[in-house]
């Protein structure tokens, strides 16, 4: 076997493999999924999912990476050889990185574009400057990919994340705040109760699953990424205390963003109930925070840091999108990691120009990968975990071969969560959804 790279630190692993997680997905996506499924019933599904369905299969995914030493293509086959189910689910692990990369990107370049504003240049959004501003996020991507510039930007992240926390707490603070306006309809405290008072009668099967969607997104379960990753953390490091800090930070972010956009929503917009509603209007983080930052003193400055920060968090979650398709090639056919880098490139921008100039195409694919595969990705890692693997394996990794000792009961509850509630309750979802 050839002798692979890892993650050098504790913190280091720790840092990468939640870059991966935080990003858009939390920033741009969560508050608009809360708009649009009704709120804090929805929240209350997704931390529900969160914390039984998706930390034991992040769990499962980093012992699958850590176990096999492969990235997510070969991970499965190379430990369970000759199973066929095994065998398809590294295409898998292939095809949903390469999709959600090619739209991220879109999504990415919208982030690009809102920072140039933020330092004054007037931009006028068409279709095109999308396409261009797509086209500039995914090279940047490709970019540190290929180039390795990795290391600059975690160092980069290390920083900025801990600033973009800080921002978006302070934009949090002030959403909150925001005076009423005279002859309003809603204030700010009405977003609050929407954010934070669940009403179940509007909970549907489609938001159950928009929440499943989200909480598989937002933790990039299921896309492959993790298993790549997971194969990089080093044998002394502890799988599970990782992955608890990291479902907690990516949870944190994703509420102070909510509640950044949502009470400014209510506050600063007629209409409020129909902006969010709105299904078409995904871009609800880029339209609603640049009306919040005049009222912020030094609203100039922290809409600018905001934006920088926000294509930060988003590049390291998409270089994490990149890397599974390359390393795939590299180390299954061999090709040199620049010329992979390249192939990656055109195929997204294939897709990223098909989401830039047929509306729908972006939605459709989001909905498909993040509601649909990643659970099924997921539900095969918690499979081969839970039914194929012994038990003796799993607290071999789990304890990092003895150097932590494990509750016993801890781990029965895990190993439970693993091989029942996880894959049942993601199949549930599927049945309800199909059914309903
Ligand atoms: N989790 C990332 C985010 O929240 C998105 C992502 C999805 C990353 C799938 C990798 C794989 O923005």
């Amino acid at each position: 076997m050839q002798e692979r790279e890892g993650f050098g630190s504790r913190f280091g692993t720790l840092v990468v493999i939640a870059g991966s997680a935080v990003g858009l997905g939390n920033i741009w996506r969560f508050p608009y999924m809360v708009g649009t499924n009704g709120g804090a019933a929805f929240i209350l599904i997704y931390l529900f999912f969160v914390l039984l369905i998706c930390l034991p299969m992040l769990v499962s995914k980093l012992v699958i990476g850590r176990r096999s030493r492969k990235a997510a293509f070969g991970s499965l086959s190379a430990l369970a050889p000759g199973n066929p189910v095994m065998k398809y689910a590294g295409y898998l692990y292939l095809t949903i990185p390469t999709i959600v990369l090619s739209y991220y990107c879109v999504i990415g370049g919208m982030t690009v574009e809102y920072f140039v504003r933020s330092l004054g240049v007037s931009t006028t959004s068409t279709t095109l400057t999308t396409f261009l501003w797509m086209l500039v996020f995914l090279a940047l991507t490709g970019l540190i990919v290929i180039g390795g510039v990795k290391n600059g930007i975690e160092r980069f992240s290390k920083v900025m994340m801990p600033v973009l926390f800080l921002i978006v707490i302070l934009i949090a603070i002030r959403s909150m705040t925001l005076p009423d306006r005279v002859g309003a309809a809603s204030s700010a405290s009405d977003g609050l109760a929407f954010l934070f008072k669940p009403d179940f009668s509007k909970v549907t099967a489609h938001t159950v699953l928009a929440a499943l969607g989200q909480a598989f997104f937002s933790l990039s379960i299921g896309a492959g990424v993790l298993i790549t990753y997971g194969s990089y953390i080093r044998q002394q490091d502890n799988i599970v205390k990782t992955s608890a800090q990291i479902a907690f930070f990516d949870l944190l972010f994703a509420i102070i963003a909510g509640c950044a956009v949502i009470p400014a929503v209510f506050a600063l917009k007629d209409n409020p109930a129909l902006v969010l509603s709105d299904n078409t209007d995904s871009a609800l983080v880029f339209t609603i925070l640049p009306e919040v930052f005049p009222q912020m003193p030094l609203g100039v400055v922290i809409g600018a840091f905001f934006f920088f920060a926000l294509i930060l968090a988003a590049l390291t979650s998409s270089m994490s999108q990149y890397e599974v398709p390359v390393s795939y090639l590299v180390e299954e056919h061999g090709i040199s990691r620049k010329k992979s880098g390249l192939i990656v490139f055109c195929i997204a921008l294939v897709i990223g120009t098909a989401c830039v100039f047929r509306g729908q195409v972006l939605g459709f694919l989001d909905g498909l990968c993040a509601n649909w595969l990643m659970p099924l990705g997921g539900v095969i890692a918690v499979y081969f975990v839970g039914w194929m693997m012994k038990k003796a394996d799993l607290v071999d990794e789990l304890s990092s071969q003895g150097l932590y000792k494990l509750d016993p009961r801890f781990v029965t509850v895990l190993r439970f969560l693993i091989r029942y509630v996880a894959p049942v309750g993601v199949l549930t979802v599927f049945l309800t959804q199909l059914f309903s």
